[in-house]
């Protein structure tokens, strides 16, 4: 009996493997991606104090990754994506080894110094049979050598796998002209320490080959979906054969702010998705002295410039960029990102660390081992995380019009932005502000719901009643974040388990004249159990 249900799960298992590899885009809206740095997500054996330098290989592994799922799947990720797996150059140079996977020399041969083809397998193979999809960073513009600084740089192609010869490549030239998409397409880019070897990816034989490669990777490792690095650096009529090549959904990294520039992208349908810069940059302001009311401009462009704004990976930290926490680190301020990033339309993708608050600066300090957190399931963002992926996971499973319609904008001014996303009886309604953790208390009153619907707020496990036009009264304080759903759509969730009755806090209680004590414990008197 026992042996039989075994082989039941290996077949299912051995079944989504399969399916796993065909995942498309109405998949990947559905989820919610982790994005993981190998090098720096876990050894192999576990240890969380081996010392890092930020330049150099810190050790981590696939293996690592694999004994670590729990950690992401209990955050409730239903995806993940990680940096690049093939081979890498092994050379020393001034801006350090290449831990992050980015400087392929052998498109063919796995990168062992994250473990073997087996181990590689068996990740893939457990991330599947806990329903998790996997996304796979992937490098098409360039292949890297060291370079000494020397104009132009002395490249031995017969290094390179499968492309060892320079006639598949561009004549060396140095991106200058940031405008000029001719330049910053065929040029080299990033010519100090490592040279970025151009491919000519207009070529035949270079299409050809790629398309093959990414082809066979796909099918070999069963891989989900690809993150295009630097997409935006070859030629346009590149990108869609590449992706349909690889029969799987694909975010093209394209980085900029302008909604024509970015959009484009979609329109002319050369990538299905790229990770949303337009929020990215818009968003990092609100929180930096800027305002949310441009934030819910940008959300309008954003959705007139693209065709597919939940194709977008929505964001506001990755391995390129500083940390959200390194221009400033007031947890109300980080509290109120994640929530926009994971409740916004697009498919949420955090970086890791972001749920432990890192505060690294720009490349290679952004890249923390995550380690060093002892990867803390308690830390205050962590938390946040693992009950914002539960409820948007929830409204997914209640209605499918979750994803496939764009939110509304119930209220925004300069310091808030209310958005209420879903069909009524299973909509999440929230509300960010830039308040920081030392904003003051005070209540608004903001739609989304039915006359006299039972709501929860449920990152604080608070219940109460929307008024006769449909609006909840909202207790606002120490700048968090504000997330109600209708209390029925919560059953057999786990999510807010035990309630109180809403109303002023304990700061507010003074504003009001009412003393802290009295009020605490009117509240706790009220205490409303879910199924
Ligand atoms: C995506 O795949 C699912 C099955 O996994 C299928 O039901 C759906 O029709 C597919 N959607 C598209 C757009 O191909
Ligand atoms: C490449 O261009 C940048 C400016 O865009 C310049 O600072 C750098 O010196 C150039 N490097 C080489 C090797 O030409
Ligand atoms: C754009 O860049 C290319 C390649 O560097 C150059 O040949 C061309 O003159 C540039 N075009 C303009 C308008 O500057
Ligand atoms: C995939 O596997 C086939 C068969 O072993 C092999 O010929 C091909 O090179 C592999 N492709 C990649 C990208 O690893
Ligand atoms: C967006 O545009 C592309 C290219 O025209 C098309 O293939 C795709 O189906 C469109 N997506 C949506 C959601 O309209
Ligand atoms: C929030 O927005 C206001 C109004 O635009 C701005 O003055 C304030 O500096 C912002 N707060 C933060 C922490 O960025
Ligand atoms: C109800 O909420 C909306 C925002 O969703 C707001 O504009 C309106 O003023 C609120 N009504 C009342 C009576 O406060």
């Amino acid at each position: 009996m026992r042996t039989s249900i075994i082989s039941a799960a290996v077949a299912t298992a051995l079944a989504f493997a399969g399916l796993g590899s065909a995942a498309n885009i109405t998949e990947w809206k559905s989820r919610s991606i982790y994005q993981v740095m190998i090098d720096r997500f876990a050894q192999t054996d576990g240890s969380t104090d081996v010392e890092c330098e930020m330049h150099l290989f810190c050790g981590g592994t696939w293996k690592g990754l694999m004994n670590n799922l729990d950690y992401i799947q209990d955050m409730g990720f239903t995806a993940v994506q990680i940096s690049p797996i093939v081979k890498n150059m092994e050379e020393h140079t001034a801006v350090g080894d290449a831990y992050h996977g980015y400087w392929s020399v052998d498109n063919y041969a796995l990168n062992d110094r994250f473990g073997t083809e087996k181990d590689f397998k068996d990740l893939v193979a457990e991330m599947h049979k806990r329903d998790m999809l996997l996304m796979v960073d992937v490098v098409v513009n360039n292949m890297v050598q060291g370079f000494d600084n020397v104009v132009p740089p002395k490249v031995d192609y017969s290094k390179f796998n499968p492309f060892n010869d320079k006639k598949y490549f561009h004549p060396y030239c140095n991106v200058t002209e940031w405008e000029n998409s001719t330049n910053y397409q065929d040029c080299w880019l990033y010519p100090y320490g490592v040279a970025l070897a151009d491919l000519a990816t207009e070529t035949k034989p270079v299409v050809e080959e790629l398309g093959k490669w990414i082809k066979g990777l796909v099918a070999n490792y069963s891989i989900d979906g690809l993150r295009i690095d630097a997409a935006k650096h070859v030629n346009d009529e590149f990108l869609p054969t590449f992706v349909e090549a690889s029969g799987v959904f694909a975010f093209g990294e394209v980085l900029s702010g302008m909604p024509d520039d970015m959009c484009r992208y979609q329109t002319l349908g050369l990538l299905p998705g790229m990770p949303n810069y337009l929020e990215y940059y818009t968003l990092n302001e609100a929180f930096n002295g800027g305002s949310l009311i441009n934030v819910a401009g940008m959300r309008n462009s954003a959705a007139s410039s693209c065709n597919d704004t939940a194709a977008l990976g929505s964001f506001i930290e990755n391995h390129d960029m500083p940390r959200f926490a390194n221009r400033n680190d007031d947890i109300g301020l980080a509290k109120n990102a994640m929530t926009y990033i994971l409740l916004n339309d697009g498919i949420p993708t955090v970086y890791q660390g972001q749920e432990q608050h890192f505060k690294g600066n720009g490349t290679p300090f952004n890249r923390e081992p995550i380690w060093t957190s002892k990867y803390d399931k308690k830390a205050p963002l962590y938390v946040l995380t693992s009950a914002l992926n539960k409820v948007r996971n929830n409204a997914i499973k209640l209605s499918s019009e979750y994803l496939s319609k764009p939110s509304e904008t119930l209220w925004s001014d300069v310091n808030h932005l209310c958005l209420k996303k879903g069909p009524d009886g299973s909509q999440i309604v929230f509300c960010v502000n830039n308040k920081s953790s030392k904003g003051d208390s005070y209540e608004v009153s903001v739609g989304g719901f039915q006359a006299n619907d039972k709501v929860v707020e449920v990152l604080g496990c608070k219940v109460n009643t929307a008024d006769t036009m449909g609006n909840v009264t909202m207790y606002m304080g120490q700048g968090e974040p504000k997330v109600y759903v209708p209390m029925d759509s919560l059953k057999g969730t786990g999510l807010c388990t035990e309630t109180q009755q809403d109303g002023p806090s304990k700061n507010g209680a003074g504003v009001l004249g009412v003393t802290g004590s009295m009020l605490l414990a009117a509240v706790i008197g009220w205490v409303v159990v879910l199924a």
